[in-house]
């Protein structure tokens, strides 16, 4: 028997779905039947996406937004709710990386801009997406958090922080939602070669001392994200729920 998980004909909405870790989470739900919304700011990645993943079983609808921004989250469902229907899933992914470096440079107006894009945005599409969850008897949230949300990451102080904040709004939603049927997780990956990451793996000596000491002693790939998160949305994760599962060559080991 193939082994297949329990998505087919479920709506979805992937945040930074057109590319990367996103896009690799796309391919594995819309392969499972599952109908996704990808969401970004840049349409021609999106649209080359959805042309990419056509003759998958699912479809996939390329929705232009910028997460750091209210009226384009509110946008983004209602055009998903229209054009494929009710939300049973949804996967915050997209997320910036400004201010690296020294602490003492970092300023207000950084920490705006992270806490925007990479936490305020699930918030807002939570509060958009869970009441439906609810009323229809259940669903399931994904975060994409990082391990640098787990320990600082070095010249990371916003970026560490914003990933921690996304980790403790999933526990605290998983532990609210879960007796009204929603399920809430957090994937924490290691490092995964995407444009994100590129600073680290265009540099070997960095590369090496970074993979060196994980007991798995290579790059991450998007693809070693894609089942992980196509299984936690499923209903074959049914009893998963508050959980910050490190994907990371055993990295946090
Ligand atoms: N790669 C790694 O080593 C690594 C490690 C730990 C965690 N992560 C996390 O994994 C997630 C995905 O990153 P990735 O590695 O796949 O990077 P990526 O390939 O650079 O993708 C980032 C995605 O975020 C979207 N995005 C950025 N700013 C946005 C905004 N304001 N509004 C809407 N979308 C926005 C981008 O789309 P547009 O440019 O079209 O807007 C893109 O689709 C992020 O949450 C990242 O923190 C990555």
């Amino acid at each position: 028997m193939a082994l297949t998980l329990s998505l087919s004909g479920k709506v979805a909405i992937v945040t930074g779905g057109g590319r990367g870790i996103g896009k690799a989470i796309t391919e594995r739900l819309v392969e499972a039947g599952a109908h996704v919304a990808i969401a970004s700011r840049k349409r021609e990645a999106l649209e080359a996406t959805a042309s990419e993943f056509a003759h998958l079983s699912g479809r996939v609808l390329p929705v232009e937004c910028n997460v750091g921004r209210a009226d384009d989250l509110a946008r983004l469902v209602d055009t998903v709710e229209r054009e494929l229907g009710p939300v049973d899933a949804l996967v915050n992914n997209s997320a910036t990386n400004i201010g690296q470096g020294p602490s003492l440079e970092v300023d207000a107006a950084m920490l705006d801009k992270m806490v925007d894009v990479n936490v305020k945005s699930a918030l807002r599409l939570v509060h958009r997406v869970l009441p439906g969850m609810i009323a229809r008897g259940g669903g399931s949230i994904l975060n994409i958090v990082s391990i640098s949300g787990l320990k600082p990451q070095a010249g990371g102080l916003l970026y560490s922080f914003t990933k921690a904040g996304l980790i403790m709004l999933t526990r605290s939603w998983a532990r609210e939602f879960g007796p009204k049927g929603v399920r809430v997780n957090a994937i924490a990956p290691g490092l995964i070669q995407t444009d994100f990451s590129e600073y680290y793996w265009k540099h070997p000596e960095r590369v090496a001392e970074l993979v060196g000491e994980q007991p798995i002693t290579r790059l991450g790939q998007p693809r070693d994200i894609g089942f992980a998160a196509a299984w936690l949305l499923s209903e074959e994760a049914g009893f998963v729920t508050g959980q910050v599962l490190a994907i990371d060559g055993g990295a946090t080991a």
